[in-house]
């Protein structure tokens, strides 16, 4: 099933979403699901709360289905620890035609839970642990325009309130 994706300002992408607490076939499912919906989307990452499901959970495929191994699934996912900074441009879905740079930790080491429950730990760097933590901020809440100045945060406003009043949004 393909879920059609919020946008902001949907207050779902505003609070933050429950941790996972069942691991059985329903959420393979809905990650079955979340892939479907974000190759659709053209994306590279979506979280549950992007479907309009507050749950702890994001998909990620930075090849875009080149790689089945590059497919990522995070369940309760954290950052335990972050090194380094770096300014990159991002985007996001609930977001669309909004691309600002973001500044992120350059490499980070999440833990997370897999379709079956069990604990693991990843390191990341590049625009893997860009998704990381773009994905993971969706799960607390926060959308990446509330990580750029007030300034450029005021530019995507009056854009996405132009796309809006077109109908483009
Ligand atoms: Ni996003």
């Amino acid at each position: 099933m393909v879920y059609p994706i919020i946008k902001f300002p949907d207050p779902i992408l505003q609070r933050p979403s429950d941790p996972v607490t069942v691991f059985d076939e329903d959420l393979s499912r809905l990650v079955d699901d979340m892939f479907e919906s974000m190759y659709l989307a053209h994306g590279i990452g979506l979280a549950a709360p992007q479907i309009g499901i507050p749950k702890r959970l994001t998909v990620i495929d930075l090849s875009f289905q080149k790689t089945p191994e590059d497919k990522i699934t995070l369940i309760n996912p954290e950052v335990v620890t972050r090194e380094g900074k770096i300014f990159e441009e991002e985007g996001c879905l609930s977001l669309p035609d909004i691309r600002e740079k973001v500044a992120r930790a350059a490499k980070v080491k999440i833990r997370a839970q897999d379709l079956r429950g069990n604990w693991f730990e990843r390191d990341a760097d590049d625009l893997l642990a860009r998704a990381f933590q773009h994905e993971i901020d969706h799960l607390d809440g926060i959308l990446f325009i509330f990580r750029i100045s007030a300034l450029k945060r005021d530019f995507a406003m009056r854009k996405i309130r132009k796309l809006q009043r077109a109908g483009d949004w």
